[in-house]
């Protein structure tokens, strides 16, 4: 149980299947534990990544027996999915909640708004990792940046190995290797990481996205900038995430990939609207253009696919070609991703707890951003939306939940009062 005025930090094991990250690292816990946050790991949490319980001991953690032990001592739970993006083997964790606590991590709230709905039943305050805005302030919070440079990396490793060829040019006794040739589509922060570990491998990579702003972070990362000549609009939205394009467009799209894409052994294929469906980008019959062998790796599997014939979380062969629908690849390269997360999320506590306390301060966008739910309500106007919620009127007020004193329960938030109106959102970082 929390000591006074000292807030108490959960990190129970994930219990997705196949998740292998875990949300805070040993080598994280001084800065958490610096301004009084204490540290609770259920045994066995880290051991996926790496991360041993003696690694965590010796950072001043305790560790605890069992999952129920850890969220009853906690006031904040931190983890990597949370039940909203966890909603299967995650149920088990609405039970052992309580009002007042904190939960964070990713919570899927876009795809999964019903299951925030059901967290909001246990009074508990969630804060949504993958809705951290896009501005400089909250760059070291931007768990999907962080995770999509492991998603990024980790596509061209399994491209690799799967591809009958290398990717470097070789010149040697036996004859000239010409070097293989990956075409990246959406050169976001997967799409850039993937540029770069292809280049690092040999290949010769060409790129293409529909923010033509990109070209010159294309160009940096030593890609080719593909052109086509479509009328994309303004393809970016105020957060600096892409838009929906109509289909018009994405029909022309996918006429004009249709050479690039045959010219490439391998595809990396990472446009995604947030939120969205998966824009089909390139279909059955640009697949059967390919040369056999070829590689396709497809990162938005999870949202349906920018491929046609992607099945997530399998590997297709069609016409010879190759298809990766991964849906977890951070996951795969756990100590780095973790490392990554922790960092991410104990940046994000600083912010969150201050003094003791935690301190829920809706002026600030970085707060604001990712409250989904609290005093059992889904407060997040884009989820309440969606759930088809009246807007909240009058909004919940910033207020602070003290740690709990020595052998009770922390007490639950004041309730609702009115609030200021919202703060104007700080710029985009891209
Ligand atoms: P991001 O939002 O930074 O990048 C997506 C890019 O796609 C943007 O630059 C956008 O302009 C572009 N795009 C959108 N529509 C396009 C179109 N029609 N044609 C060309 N480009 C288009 O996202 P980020 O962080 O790079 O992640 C990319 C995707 O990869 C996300 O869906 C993410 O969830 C997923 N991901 C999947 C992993 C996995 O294991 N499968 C691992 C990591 C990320």
């Amino acid at each position: 149980m929390a000591d006074e005025q000292r807030l108490t930090v959960g990190v129970p094991t994930e219990s997705f299947p196949g998740e292998a990250r875990v949300a805070l690292v040993p080598a994280t816990l001084p800065s958490v534990k610096k301004p009084g946050m204490e540290i609770v790991v259920q045994t066995g949490a880290g051991e996926a990544a790496g991360f041993l319980d003696e690694a965590y001991a010796d950072k001043g953690a305790r560790i605890l027996d069992s999952r129920k032990e850890v969220f009853a001592a906690a006031d904040i739970i931190v983890q990597v999915r949370t039940f909203g993006s966890n909603p299967d083997k995650g149920k088990g964790d609405l039970d052992l909640l309580r009002p007042g606590q904190v939960l964070v991590g990713f919570s899927d709230p876009l795809s999964n708004a019903e299951g925030i709905s059901e967290l909001a039943k246990s009074e508990v305050s969630v804060f949504a990792m993958e809705l951290m805005p896009r501005i400089t302030r909250a760059q070291s919070m931007d768990a999907l940046s962080s995770q999509a440079t492991v998603g990024g990396y980790k596509a061209v490793v399994l491209a690799a190995g799967s591809l009958p060829k290398m990717f470097p040019m070789l010149t040697t006794a036996a004859g000239t290797i010409r070097p293989a040739r990956v075409f990246v589509v959406g050169a976001g922060v997967a799409g850039l990481q993937a540029i770069a570990t292809a280049r690092r491998l040999g290949a010769v990579v060409e790129a293409y996205d529909v923010r033509p702003a990109v070209k010159e972070q294309v160009q940096s990362v030593g890609a080719k900038f593909v052109e086509l000549d479509l009328d994309t609009g303004e393809a970016e939205d105020t957060g600096g995430y892409a838009k929906k394009m109509d289909e018009e467009i994405l029909i022309k799209q996918r006429e004009m990939m249709t050479r690039v894409v045959a010219a490439n052994d391998v595809v990396i294929t990472t446009a995604a609207i947030p939120g969205q469906p998966a824009p089909v980008l390139i279909t059955g019959e640009m697949v059967a253009g390919m040369q056999p062998g070829s590689v396709i790796v497809d990162l938005a599997a999870e949202r349906g696919g920018n491929c046609e014939l992607t099945r997530p979380d399998e590997v297709v062969v069609e016409h010879g070609v190759t298809i990766h629908g991964p849906t977890n690849l951070p996951a795969t390269v756990p100590f780095h991703a973790s490392s990554m997360y922790s960092k991410n999320v104990a940046t994000f506590l600083l912010t969150l707890a201050k003094d003791g306390k935690v301190n829920i301060n809706m002026e600030d966008q970085i707060i604001r951003d990712t409250l989904l739910t609290r005093d059992g309500e889904v407060v997040h106007p884009r989820i309440r939306r969606s759930l088809g919620l009246e807007e909240l009127t009058p909004e919940v007020k910033p207020a602070e939940v003290p740690a709990a004193p020595p052998g009770e329960l922390s007490p639950a938030p004041p309730a609702a009062a009115p609030k200021q109106p919202p703060a104007p959102a700080e710029p985009a970082q891209k």
